[in-house]
């Protein structure tokens, strides 16, 4: 047993530690995760796999569930040996949104006082790669949580929306923010503003997602990439992702300064110099995470 959530719930992963493979950790019941499922796939088990499962409600992200996300993102960080993790829903929906029932009876002095989803932004301190791997929708919360994600693969059948205007409110996890980032102003002010459904293609064409497949291959596609990742040195799997993040989060000057650092740093490494002389003695690099 590794951790036990803040709501209590406990989280098993000992047996899939010492596992071979495909093992799911939690299936629901007590005791265990209600509304993800989390296995270790890959040929090390190097991929933390989490699916979002509450296919009655489309996957919509209430407060249980963001807890247990969290706890499982953390815990697949903690692993030394899982190197990149993969977020997937069901066929249907990736996730459609908040979960509008839980937040209906909501008032302001409630949500400003609890300051409500706040913890939705606890997966940006998660340091290993996080690929969402979007079939259906992602709408609302659902589009922002893959937005939050580090990279975004997609299904041929996938949407992508910011709906809330028609429920006369606005994004509140950073759909505002990160969707004008990712596709420019005036994309991102028409889907926020009319909450219109855009299609898989459109959001790779728009630069939202990075790849799309037939949705029946996204799972086995995006396992492909965590597994390629997960090849390189976790050394420079850290530093890359705080570097592009930096590209986000700070001005230019800040962010080069960063990236410079972060690449003077990486010659401490063992792994650095390992690849580059595999390189110069025409050989594969074995990467030791050191
Ligand atoms: N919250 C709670 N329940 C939801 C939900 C949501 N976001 N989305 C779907 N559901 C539920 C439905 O209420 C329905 O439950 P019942 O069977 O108990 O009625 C079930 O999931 C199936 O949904 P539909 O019958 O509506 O399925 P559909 O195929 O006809 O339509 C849909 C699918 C277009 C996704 C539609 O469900 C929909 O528009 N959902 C809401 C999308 C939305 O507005 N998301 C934004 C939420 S606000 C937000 O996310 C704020 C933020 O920025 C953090």
């Amino acid at each position: 047993m590794l951790g036990i959530a803040r709501t209590g719930i406990r989280v098993t992963l000992a047996s899939v530690a010492r596992g071979n493979g495909l093992r799911q950790l939690c299936s629901g019941g007590s005791g265990s995760y209600k509304n993800i499922l989390v296995e270790k796939k890959g040929d090390k088990s190097q991929v933390g796999f989490v699916r979002l499962n509450r296919p009655k409600a489309l996957n919509s992200l209430c407060d249980d569930l963001l807890r247990e996300l969290n706890v499982a993102f953390r815990e697949f960080d903690a692993d030394p040996s899982v190197k990149a993790i993969v977020l997937t829903g069901s066929s249907k929906a990736f996730a459609a949104g908040a979960d509008i029932k839980e937040m209906q009876p909501k008032t302001y002095s409630t949500v400003f006082g609890t300051n409500f989803i706040n913890d939705w932004t606890e997966m940006l301190r998660i340091r290993k790669p996080i690929i969402a791997a979007v079939n259906g929708y992602a709408l609302g919360g659902g589009c922002e949580l893959a937005m939050m994600c580090d990279i975004i693969y997609a299904g041929d059948s996938a949407k992508f929306a910011q709906p809330e205007i028609r429920l006369g409110t606005i994004p509140g996890a950073g759909g505002t923010q990160r969707l004008p980032r990712a596709v420019g102003k005036s994309k991102a002010m028409e889907m926020c503003l009319t909450g219109d459904m855009i299609t898989a293609k459109e959001a790779e064409s728009a630069g939202l997602v990075s790849k799309v497949v037939p949705a029946d291959k996204l799972e086995a596609a995006a396992l492909d990439l965590a597994e390629r990742i997960s090849r390189m040195s976790l050394m420079a799997i850290y530093a890359a992702k705080e570097s592009v993040n930096a590209a986000y989060e700070a001005p230019l000057s800040q962010g080069l300064l960063l990236e410079r650092r972060l690449f003077h740093a990486s010659f401490g490494t063992r792994d650095r110099s390992e690849g580059m002389s595999a390189f110069t003695e025409k050989r594969a690099a074995e990467f030791k995470d050191e």
